[in-house]
């Protein structure tokens, strides 16, 4: 008895455009399909976050253009850090690049990891009133001497491209606008992208933080999706899992979710990265991987999120979109205006409208 799984695999696994052919016996660990007395194909689609992230930002770079050339607005986007965190220096790094690279202004502010709540809502403050500033973003975690929410609170919330003010997360979820987080945003294109609609699915979300969790269960039920929000204290976590047709991962737990967890062909989003010892033939060395067993997951799965590669470079790219509505919303002009599909673009996955009704 042979199952074989066969797909375009992600280049960064250094297998792109190569057909993965796996074999496996009866009694190895693969899911069991109905119809598997005799030799079938199945096809698994890896996401390819960082191709989509590469078209949303050449779309974004074009709209920045036509917004400046036709209204005299340059996008700007301030990016608070607070300490010296290695990984957030990074990624704070990459997001003033791609934002330079997308047309649009960047500021940076670094402040020491012994500086106060008041010297960081002071800069807050500042940024608030600052017009050439369009979206404010102060990277977290902060030092423990300052209050997360407290800082939150302080963003304008028309410059809040992060999404996570009470306003925006009450639009969100009473209204489905506002502004939205960037990391489910950006699932959420992967999926509207690789699946069309999501009306009926079940989705399976392991992780109710507020960045991530909460605003992807706003969204998916946005979406027509019948939601589950799954969490530590969860009764048998891996049936639920199992119930998904979309299975989101986000808990910050190297590869927690096995492949005996996933429904044969379900869509899995994995935007855990977390860092990993391993040996290797040249010693002890480190590795990014997911949430999601991804060698188990592969042979399961319908379509996959590699990690790295899936969605975190979705993110930066929702970022900068968000970053564009703040400053047309501020200057009054209708972002659809700045469409780019007669310039042979489109935005097939748009993802800022709500869809359906909301019975
Ligand atoms: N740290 C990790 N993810 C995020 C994010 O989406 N926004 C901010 N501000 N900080 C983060």
């Amino acid at each position: 008895m042979v199952v074989r799984i066969s797909g375009t695999a992600f280049n960064k696994f250094g297998l792109n455009a190569v057909k993965l052919a796996m074999h496996a016996s009866a009694d190895a660990k693969l899911p069991v399909f109905p119809e598997m007395n005799q030799e079938r194909t199945r096809s698994v689609r890896i996401i390819d976050g960082k191709a989509s992230a590469a078209r949303l930002r050449a779309e974004i770079a074009h709209r920045v253009q036509t917004l400046s050339s036709r209204h005299g607005v340059t996008p700007g986007l301030a990016v608070v850090l607070v300490g010296d965190d290695p990984a957030s220096q990074v990624y704070v790094r990459n997001k003033g690049r791609q934002t330079r690279e997308a047309g649009m202004q960047s500021f940076e502010t670094h402040l020491p990891a012994t500086a106060s709540e008041q010297e960081l809502l002071a800069q807050v403050a500042r940024l608030n009133a600052d017009p050439a500033v369009h979206g404010i973003l102060v990277q977290l975690p902060l030092p423990s001497q300052i209050r997360e929410t407290a800082v939150i609170d302080a963003i304008a919330p028309a410059k809040d491209v992060d999404g996570f003010h009470v306003i925006n997360t009450g639009l969100l979820a009473s209204r489905g606008t506002g502004i939205i987080p960037c990391t489910p945003l950006g699932c959420l294109r992967l999926l509207r992208e690789y699946l069309g609609s999501l009306t009926g699915m079940r989705a399976v979300i392991v992780g109710r933080s507020n960045i991530v969790g909460k605003p992807m269960a706003q969204l998916l039920l946005r979406e027509n999706c019948t939601v589950t929000l799954a969490h530590s204290r969860t009764r048998d976590l891996a049936a639920e899992c199992r119930r998904a047709d979309i299975l989101i991962a986000a808990v910050g737990q190297p590869r927690l979710i096995k492949g005996d967890w996933i429904q044969p062909g379900a869509s899995v989003i994995d935007v855990g990265i977390n860092r990993i010892n391993v040996s290797t033939a040249d010693g002890p060395a480190t590795r990014l991987v997911g949430d999601v067993d991804f060698d188990e997951a592969v042979a399961v799965a319908g379509a996959i999120t590699p990690v790295p590669g899936g969605v975190g470079p979705m993110t930066i790219a929702c970022l900068l979109s968000n970053t564009l509505d703040a400053a047309c919303a501020q200057h009054g002009v209708d972002p659809g205006s700045l469409d780019v599909s007669e310039a042979g673009h489109t935005d097939a996955a748009g993802a800022s409208a709500p869809q359906g009704t909301s019975t």
